[in-house]
């Protein structure tokens, strides 16, 4: 038989900036991220989502003047380029048609940059736009939600759902920059701002007993927004998310692993069966809160320990239980264990899940037992009725 074979190595720089008003003209940080020093002028294209323009008006023509500003070093082809964000912005590939037509119209490259401003949502949608068109422009993020900041937006995937499954369409692409920017908090509804802390307990469950212990101490400043404890939680969550891609040998996932998706094969399925009333934060501190019990449950967790995680999650203001993990279809069938079935079949068959050990201490688990999950799902329910009577629960969150 006659073969060739080669590795090929790609070396993939991957910066997270922070900084604050990324936009006043003052502030160097975008441009000088822009400007590669090739003395040419890139084509510049900026995504902004319409939640923004709508709580900021004059946001447009902020951007409009930042690029002036900065005179011919940066070239702006277009106004800003307002889309709908949110989950419904990936339920459909309208917007991703709409992108890559000006990308087209307005004769982009691969040299070229397209700026995407916005949550999570618009930031995976514009990801996989500038990721697709010429198989790939210079894409740069500046997330605007603590949940985008803390996690999707400081990653290297993007993507939109189909077939009624989150992020069916997608790819791995590292951003050449992500700019993390605490003011846009100022115009985040109150449950945005809380639906990321759920990603940074995440991370430190699975990661960092220390952090974790930060999240605790900082609980009732984060229950109130408070601007510093917002940035420590954030700042950590996003260092622990990037050291994952470049520390773990397996950026773009080919292993059977998401060792970051704790909680998650849950909250995938509770977005969709809830027709995304939950949000992606707030379905996963109901996925961690059941992989929790049931880690507990399986005798791998300690009681205490998971009475702290819950404690925690509570105390930032989630509720822990959703009527739809007992959902089931018209043939009786649950329709919650299709989570982990669509994670098996993701990652080749072969089912993984990260459960704790310990608070800190992931570890990779490659069987589930249905009926622990289902005493689990009971206990939340227990606990959140008692929440209720008591007055404590989180209403209408
Ligand atoms: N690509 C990844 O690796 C990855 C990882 C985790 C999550 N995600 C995805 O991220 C999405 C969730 O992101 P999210 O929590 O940021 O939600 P989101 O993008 O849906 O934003 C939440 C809401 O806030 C609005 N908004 C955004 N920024 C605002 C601001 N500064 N002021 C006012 N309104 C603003 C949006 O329009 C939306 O209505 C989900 O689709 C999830 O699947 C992707
Ligand atoms: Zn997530």
């Amino acid at each position: 038989m006659d073969s060739l074979e080669r590795i090929i190595q790609v070396n993939w720089r991957h910066r997270v900036l922070f900084t604050e008003d990324v936009f006043n003209p003052s502030n160097p940080v975008l441009s000088e991220v822009l400007e590669t020093g090739s003395g040419t002028a890139h084509k510049t294209m900026v995504v902004v989502e319409q939640a923004l323009v709508s709580a900021r008006p004059g946001l447009t023509e902020e951007i409009r003047a930042y690029f002036e500003a900065c005179g011919a070093r940066l070239k702006l082809v277009c106004q800003p380029f307002v889309v709908r964000g949110g989950e419904q912005a990936k339920n459909s590939w309208s917007n991703i048609s709409a992108l890559h037509e000006a990308i087209d119209r307005y004769h982009l490259d691969r040299h070229s940059y397209l700026i995407a401003v916005g949550g999570g949502a618009l930031l995976d949608v514009a990801g996989l736009a500038s990721a697709t068109a010429h198989r790939g422009l210079r894409h740069v993020r500046v997330p605007t939600t603590t949940l985008s900041q803390c996690d999707s937006g400081v990653g290297v995937k993007n993507g939109v759902n189909a077939f009624g499954k989150k992020n069916f369409i997608g790819t791995f692409a590292p951003p050449f920059a992500v700019i993390n920017d605490c003011q846009w908090f100022r115009t985040l509804s109150e449950r945005d701002k809380r639906a990321g802390y759920s990603e940074a307990v995440k991370v430190a469950c699975i990661r960092d007993r220390n952090f974790f212990e930060v999240i605790e101490r900082d609980a009732a400043l984060l229950n109130q927004f408070n601007a510093e404890a917002m940035r420590r939680a954030i700042r950590r969550s996003a260092e622990l998310h990037v050291a994952h891609i470049a520390d773990s040998g397996d950026p773009f996932e080919f292993g059977t692993a998401r060792p970051l998706d704790f909680g998650h094969w849950a909250a995938h399925k509770l977005e969709q069966l809830s027709s995304f009333r939950l949000r992606h934060g707030e379905a996963v501190a109901v996925g961690i809160a059941l992989d929790v019990v049931y880690s507990r449950r399986m005798g791998y967790l300690e009681s205490s320990e998971a009475a702290r995680i819950l404690e925690l999650l509570s105390s930032l203001g989630f509720e822990l239980y959703a009527p739809e993990l007992t959902l089931r279809d018209r043939a009786q069938q649950w329709r919650l264990s299709e989570g982990w079935e669509e994670f098996r079949e993701h990652l080749g068959g072969r089912l993984t899940l990260t459960m704790l050990r310990a608070i800190g201490t992931g570890f990779e688990t490659h069987e589930i037992d249905e009926a622990k999950v289902k005493e689990s799902i009971v206990e939340l329910q227990e606990r959140h009725a008692g929440l209720v009577n008591k007055g404590l629960a989180v209403v209408g969150a």
